[in-house]
């Protein structure tokens, strides 16, 4: 079922997130029709007039322009919100919750009262927690919203196994699964390297086991090192936005490691948390329960929970 026809995209945030996936999307092609709004307005019209002088370059041309609730939301397929408060070094994603839920509300507030059916993409932290509220708010089917999830740490982690066993991030199939955060866990146990599951590779090499425990610490810290360098991380999250905004666009049923409403799976019930979805025009078609050991059950377990806590204070 495709809510709203077209592949118009209202991107809402013109920060360095913001404009680090609208760049990936004009780069890419993904869409005909970019509507851009911030608070800063004067900051979105500059990012619009500088894109829209690479479209000449661009696959396929996009119309890069500064929008606006009332003439963007009804027509949009997808409602992208990278708006919000960002991590500051040392600051976790859950305890921006207060602040971006406030922001993230009233965003998608303005965007429902003027006719948004689409569907939601969620990228303000704590994602996972948002994503849900933004379900609970905007009163749109569950398969209609959806976060960004554990896309970018599964990229992540893909990279590095990919250096660590020489072999392009492509061809390595690793998922991280759970918060977009500090109790996200790797599902290690159906991982392949070139198709060879990781437990073939460990037999044959055990030693590997702290390399691969140590490309996981590195996954999880690399919000914060890249803060610290750079005062915030943009590329990563805004081509994996890029992604998944074209898996939906293009009804791709590709599976994608996204924060979506877990109604029973590895036994969490109302809750978002990444895990891989089946994505296509009517947003998730299907939520993948994959394979976990015991002990990566557990700690799924534990980050819904630690979901959980957050979460419930606001919707209990
Ligand atoms: C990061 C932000 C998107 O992990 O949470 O880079």
């Amino acid at each position: 079922m495709a809510p709203t026809a077209g592949n118009r995209i209202l991107l809402v945030g013109a920060g360095d997130v913001g404009a680090a996936y609208a760049y990936a999307l004009v780069n890419q092609g993904i869409t005909h029709d970019l509507a851009i709004i911030d608070l800063n307005e004067t900051k979105a019209r500059g990012e619009v007039e500088d894109l829209n002088h690479g479209v000449v370059w661009a696959p396929s041309p996009t119309n890069v322009r500064f929008g606006s609730y009332e003439a963007d939301s009804a027509g949009a397929a997808l409602l992208v919100i990278t708006a919000g408060a960002a991590q500051k070094p040392g600051e976790t994603r859950l305890e921006l919750v207060d602040k971006n839920l406030k922001i993230t509300g009233g965003i998608i507030k303005n965007c429902i009262d003027n006719g948004f059916k689409g569907i939601i993409l969620m990228a303000t932290n704590p994602v996972d927690v948002l994503s849900y509220a933004a379900w609970k708010t905007s009163g749109l089917p569950s398969n209609q919203v959806v976060g960004s999830g554990t896309t970018l740490d599964s990229a992540r982690f893909r990279y590095l196994l990919g250096q660590l066993y020489d072999v392009a991030p492509m061809s390595v199939h690793a998922t991280v699964v759970g918060e977009h955060g500090d109790s996200e866990l790797p599902a290690l146990s159906s991982a392949t390297i070139a198709g060879v599951p990781i437990a073939d590779e460990l037999a044959r090499h055990p030693e590997r086991r702290l390399e691969i425990e140590e490309a996981f610490y590195v996954t999880v810290t690399s919000a914060q090192r890249i803060i610290k360098a750079k005062g915030s991380t943009s590329f990563g999250i805004g081509m994996a936005l890029a992604r998944i905004s074209r898996a939906i666009l293009e009804d791709q049923h590709v599976a994608l490691p996204v924060s979506t409403l877990l109604s029973g799976e590895y036994g969490q019930q109302d809750v978002y948390m990444g895990t891989p979805a089946v994505l296509g025009r009517g947003g998730v078609e299907r939520v993948v329960q994959i394979p976990l050991s015991e002990d990566e059950q557990k700690r799924f377990s534990d980050s819904g929970a630690a979901l959980h806590a957050v979460q419930d204070p606001y919707f209990q």
